[in-house]
């Protein structure tokens, strides 16, 4: 384990938050999966499951495979991923019935799911869990090689159900058909798309479950978003989620800058691991290569030549949206602009109105900046810190070279989660955590922090 000079403001050694992770993955693994956290959400969520599968390399990297085995084995018949595998627990909606995936015919035939799906970090994950298993033995880096020749397929399968049914034309931005597919559900890049969306009289009636599993329920969407989020699924699920009829169903339609970026570098990173392992698959790895190179390009076109932020786009009304959120700085995590405009667009994201905000306990940025008129430090995807979010840029800028900035995030990434409560979120200026705690990708990424690095 490296340790950091720094510790929290609770002051645990790093080998205490260390086995403090590795417990919140154990107290949260029924066997096959691990829960995204016990209480608030009982069940498997796809991209956390790849953060997860990244945190349990560092414990047993047979168990991290069988993670992300657990999420391959629910894939739908088209090659989607989707974005909720359940469990047999009750206490969370929407759940499998409400979903209604059970009329797909592309569904999995062992397990219920729900019919959309989240961004697409797994290959990412993967590639980490190898590079975690090389630096462990010998055994274990066989173990994940040869998961990974057999996994390929699937995951290459998972890829090419974005390129062929969510890459928008001409923009070439990763779509999304409901916010939750973002993973960043109720940020306000998504209010003007949603005010759009008007839940019809037939809406089902509903009672939520989630604001039970929080202490306050100011830290979660409000009952209007929720409308609209069961409407959305409403409208998906009259289609029985035919991937070539959900674009037009569906009132909510984005091309999704952050997905993107996502996209670019898990198309590389899959291509990367066939070509170490020498995998037959030259066709699908100048395939994957394509898609790579499309999406970082559109994530540069929807960036702004003078700031280099970058936009989401409305695809029903054409209309770049505007609004500025910690996605705006996708193009940082797969390196899509010209370097000054990469220096321009990292000097704002490490200064006072992000990062460097003199009112911060840990310097990483927030949700939404504390300027920005609507912040809310304590609600969601509004203002809070993230601590996996956090992680995917130091990890982001670790890889592209900007190793010191990347360091220097990781230090107060740890110093975000070192009161061990593993928070879903953090109020940035009191550093309370929100949400859930003993959330499962909160300890996987504290873990990678402290012994991957
Ligand atoms: N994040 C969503 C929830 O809050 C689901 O994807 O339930």
């Amino acid at each position: 384990m490296t340790t950091t000079a720094e510790t929290g403001p609770t002051g645990l050694s790093d080998t205490t938050l260390a086995a403090r992770a590795a417990a919140v993955l154990r107290d949260n693994d029924t066997g096959a999966l691990v829960t995204a956290s016990p209480k608030l959400y009982p069940h498997m969520w796809s991209w956390d499951a790849a953060f997860i599968a990244i945190g349990l390399a560092y414990l047993d990297v047979g168990r991290a495979l069988t993670e992300l085995d657990t999420l391959l084995s629910a894939q739908w018949s088209d090659g989607m991923l989707p974005h909720i595998v359940f469990t047999d627990a009750d206490g969370y909606f929407p759940g499998p019935d409400r979903w209604g995936t059970d009329a797909a015919p592309q569904r999995p035939s062992r397990v219920r799911t729900s019919g959309i799906c989240q961004p697409p970090v797994h290959a990412i994950a993967l590639r980490r869990i190898v590079s975690i298993a090389r630096r462990t033995s010998r055994a274990e880096a066989e173990l994940a090689e040869s998961f990974t020749a057999r996994a390929w397929s699937a995951l290459y399968r998972w890829h090419g159900w974005i390129a062929r049914h969510r890459v928008a034309e001409p923009c070439g931005l990763v779509t999304i058909v409901h916010g939750w597919e973002s993973g960043m559900d109720n940020s306000p890049r998504w209010d003007a798309p949603y005010a759009r969306v008007r839940p019809g009289p037939d809406l089902p009636p509903y009672v939520r479950l989630d604001t039970l599993g929080v202490d306050d329920p100011g830290e979660r969407p409000g009952d209007d978003e929720y409308d609209r989020y069961l409407w959305l699924i409403e409208q998906l699920r009259r289609v029985r989620y035919e991937p070539t009829r959900v674009l037009a169903a569906s009132d909510f339609r984005v091309g999704d800058v952050f997905s993107t970026a996502l996209f670019a570098i898990a198309c590389d990173d899959l291509a990367g691991l066939a070509e170490e392992l020498a995998l037959p698959v030259s066709a699908e790895v100048a395939e994957l290569r394509s898609w790579a190179q499309r999406s970082r390009q559109a994530v540069a076109d929807a960036a702004d030549p003078v700031t280099g932020l970058a936009f989401d786009r409305d695809l029903r009304s054409g209309e770049v949206l505007r609004t500025t959120t910690v996605a705006a700085f996708a193009p940082l995590l797969c390196s899509a602009l010209p370097e000054s405009l990469e220096a321009r667009l990292l000097a704002d994201l490490v200064g006072p109105g992000w990062a460097g905000h003199p009112g911060l306990v840990a310097a990483v940025p927030p949700s939404v900046s504390p300027d920005e008129a609507g912040f809310d430090p304590r609600r969601y995807w509004r203002g809070p810190q993230w601590p996996v979010v956090v992680w995917l840029f130091s990890f982001a800028l670790q890889r592209n070279g900007h190793t010191s900035l990347a360091r220097r995030w990781r230090a107060e990434g740890l110093r975000l989660v070192s009161d061990g409560a593993f928070g879903e979120y953090y109020e940035p200026f009191t550093g309370e955590p929100l949400g859930s705690t003993q959330q499962s990708w909160t300890a996987a990424v504290t873990l990678d922090w402290l012994c991957g690095w």
